[in-house]
Order: structure tokens, then sequence, then C-alpha cells
């Protein structure tokens, strides 16, 4: 403050929110009214960059503005009058949930070695007509609901990123022991132990490309052959055959209602919508495994609109902690090295794709989840309607 060459009491006097910056826009003074617009006291925001103090003013044009303030053609022209590029009106939010609209008069302040800029804060708000308020409020919350929901996804990326990491170091680090193992070990001579290790390696390599496979299905980089029409019954069948391996090594009787229902194609991607059917069957064996009579019942049915298919099985449906989390990538239940927690996410993220849904539906005593998928297709209408 010694530096300045002005009263600060006068300052305090004002009715205006009243900042003095530094060249690098670091706080140096900050009167009592600033401390009522945001409630900072003058005591945490001096030293501190602008930006850290009020943080609505990040990214703002007004960072330009203080920088033009600064700069040496501006500050003569300006040094005696306002310039009005120099003022601006944003909406400010404060803590109490109190909108502002503001208005900030930039002015460059000469001191003995250095420059400032002083920064007036003029409460606009009685002076605006309701409904530009009103729209101003509104502008202001949009854009902070907007950033918010934009740190969320940051955070979530952060978190997938380092759950990924996760799980592609496990089957690594199971690899590169192996590997050393073969190289170092007097036993790698024996040809059934090598056999053995390979074996491993090769099981830990496909566990990282299926691990790859999913995330590119939910990151949408997959194939997204959606274009021709494929007859539902046979996709199931098809499905039915992919998945009795598992089905009959796990003794379940398995029932569907195939030969009772009238067959009708519909626009998918028949692998893809397969791959979802048997991704269910898979996890309606794995979860009825202890179950003393086993059986899974798979439902084909059609509304006006949509083609709907279930997948029941004889559990007695998920816990509230199991249910939240089931589409979350990477969440599993199952021993660890057993499943990869990719099978409802990367299954939601196709339904998804071909503007169906895939949910649990709880209207059935037992488990069930249900895929649901549009008998016609309108991806047409919406690339026309993007184009015009
Ligand atoms: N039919 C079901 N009954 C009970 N729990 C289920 C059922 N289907 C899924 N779940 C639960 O949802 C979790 C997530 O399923 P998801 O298919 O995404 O992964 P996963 O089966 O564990 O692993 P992966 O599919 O990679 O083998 C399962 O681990 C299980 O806890
Ligand atoms: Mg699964």
């Amino acid at each position: 403050m010694g530096a300045l060459e002005f009263e600060a009491e006068i300052l305090e006097q004002f009715d205006h929110g009243v900042i003095v910056l530094n060249s690098d826009h670091e706080v140096c003074y900050w009167n009592h009214r600033m401390n009522s617009f945001i409630s900072t006291p003058a005591s945490e925001a001096v030293g501190k960059p602008l930006n850290e103090c009020i943080e609505r003013l990040s990214n703002s044009i007004l960072n330009e503005k203080i920088d033009l303030c600064f700069s040496d053609g501006m500050s003569q022209i300006l040094s005696s009058k306002l310039h009005p590029e120099l003022v601006d009106i944003f909406p400010f939010y404060k803590c109490e949930k109190r909108y502002f609209a503001m208005k900030v008069i930039l002015s460059p302040i000469f001191g003995d070695s250095q420059k400032y800029c002083m920064l007036q804060f003029v409460d606009q708000s009685p002076l605006l007509a309701h409904e530009d308020y009103v729209r101003i409020q509104a502008e202001t919350i949009t854009e902070q609901e907007r950033r918010h929901e934009e740190d969320l996804k940051l955070a979530n990326i952060g978190q997938m990123a380092a759950t990924v990491v996760h799980e592609i170091n496990n089957p690594l680090s199971i690899i590169t022991a192996d590997a050393e193992t073969l190289q170092f070990e007097k036993k790698a001579k024996d040809f059934s132990y090598i056999k053995a290790k390979s074996e491993r390696m090769l099981r830990m390599v496909d566990r990282i490309s299926q691990i790859i496979k999913g995330l590119k299905v939910i990151a949408h980089q997959g194939d997204w052959d959606i274009s021709d029409s494929y007859s539902l019954v046979d996709t199931l069948r098809e499905s039915f055959e992919l998945s009795s391996e598992k089905v009959h090594k796990n003794k379940v009787l398995f029932m569907h209602n195939l030969n009772d229902v009238e067959d009708f194609e519909i626009v998918c991607n028949q692998v893809q919508i397969s791959q979802i059917v048997v991704n269910l069957i898979s996890n309606a064996c794995d979860a009825i495994v202890n179950h003393e009579s086993k059986w899974i019942r798979v439902e084909l049915s059609k509304t006006e609109s949509e083609a709907e298919i279930r997948v029941i099985d004889c559990g007695p449906g998920l816990s509230k902690e199991v249910k939240e989390k089931i589409f979350d990538p990477f969440f599993t239940s199952k021993p660890i090295g057993k499943g990869t927690g990719l099978g409802l996410s990367v299954s939601l993220s196709i339904a998804e794709a071909h503007k169906g849904k895939l949910w649990l539906d709880e209207s059935y005593k037992n488990t069930c989840f249900c895929l649901s998928l549009p008998l016609e297709w309108e991806f047409e209408e919406e690339v026309e309607s993007e184009d015009s």
C-alpha cells in the first residue's frame, strides 16, 4: 500500500467496490465494499492474483482490459479520463446467492516507479429493468451449471483414467514377472513350465485387449455400422448359440419364447446387439452359480414403437449398493481376474448408439435386465436436420 500514491481512507468511503492491482494482476488494495459484494475480506485478498479472489473473472475479457490498462500507449491516452472501452458490465455472483449486475470501471494509476490499475465495481442492479435482471441472473446460473458440469466431467475422466491405469497395470505386471522368470529361472528349460507361463501371458494380453476393446466401444470409436435390418429372432438365436457353452457348463435350465412370437426386423448392428444379449446371459449365469435349481429365461416382445428383450434369471434382484454402480465402467463384484466390469457399460453404450435403452427392470420379482430398441430408425431425419 505504501507505494501507492493515494489516500486509502478516501477509497474506504466509496459506495463502490474498489480494487487496486499491480502489473502482475495481484491485489494490493481491496476496500470494505468489495467485501460486501463477494464476502472476501481485504486480509484474504491482498497479495493474491485477482483471478483467485474472484473466480468469476477468470477467462473474462476483463483480464484483457486490465492488460490494456497497463500497456504504455493506452495508459497515456487514459491517464486523465475514463475510456468507454474500459467499462464492462457483467453479471456477478455473490456468495449469499444474490446476483448483482456489475459495472466495472478500469483506470490506470501512475505511481513513482510503477503503474497500477484501479477497478471500480458499481452495482447496477437497482437500475436494471426487472426482465434484464432476470435474464442476467438466468445466464449466470446457466454458465455456472455448465462450469460445474465440466468440472464433474473432468473429475470423472480423471477417475476413469486412474481405473484404466490400474486395470491395465495388473496384467502387465504379471506379464513382466512371467517374462523375467522365463529369462532367468533354471526351470525355464522345462517345456511344460514354459508353456504354462506363456499361456498365462497370453491370457493377460487377451485381458488387456478386452479392456481396450470395451473402452473403444464406450468412447464410440468402435465399428458403428448401423444400417442394415436383421431379424431379431435370428439375432437372439445366434446369441443363444454363443452362450450355450457357459449355460450348459453351469447346468442352467435355459428358456425362451422365440417359438411363440412373430419375427420382425429392426435396423441394428447385429453383432453388437448379440454382444449385449451374450453379456446379459453371461452375467445371469455368474449371478446364480450357487443356486440349487438354476434357470434363465429370455423374452422377446414388441410394443408400438419398440422391441423389448428381457433376460431374467432366478436370482432375487440386486442390492441397492450394487444396483447404483452396475453401469459404471470397471464395477464388478466378481473375484479378481474374473470380470473386467465393462460388460454392462459397453452394453449400455451399444444400446444408446442404437437409440435404445438398457435397464434393470425392477417390476419383476427375479433379476431382469431389459434392452429396448426402436422399431423405426430415425437417424436419416436427424442427419437431414443437421444439414439444413
Ligand atoms: N444378472 C445379474 N444378477 C446379479 N448381479 C448382476 C447381474 N448382472 C450384473 N450384475 C452385477 O453387475 C456387475 C457388473 O456387471 P458387468 O457385466 O458390467 O461386469 P462383470 O460381469 O463383473 O465383468 P465382465 O462383464 O467384464 O465379465 C457384476 O459384477 C454384478 O455384480
Ligand atoms: Mg458381465
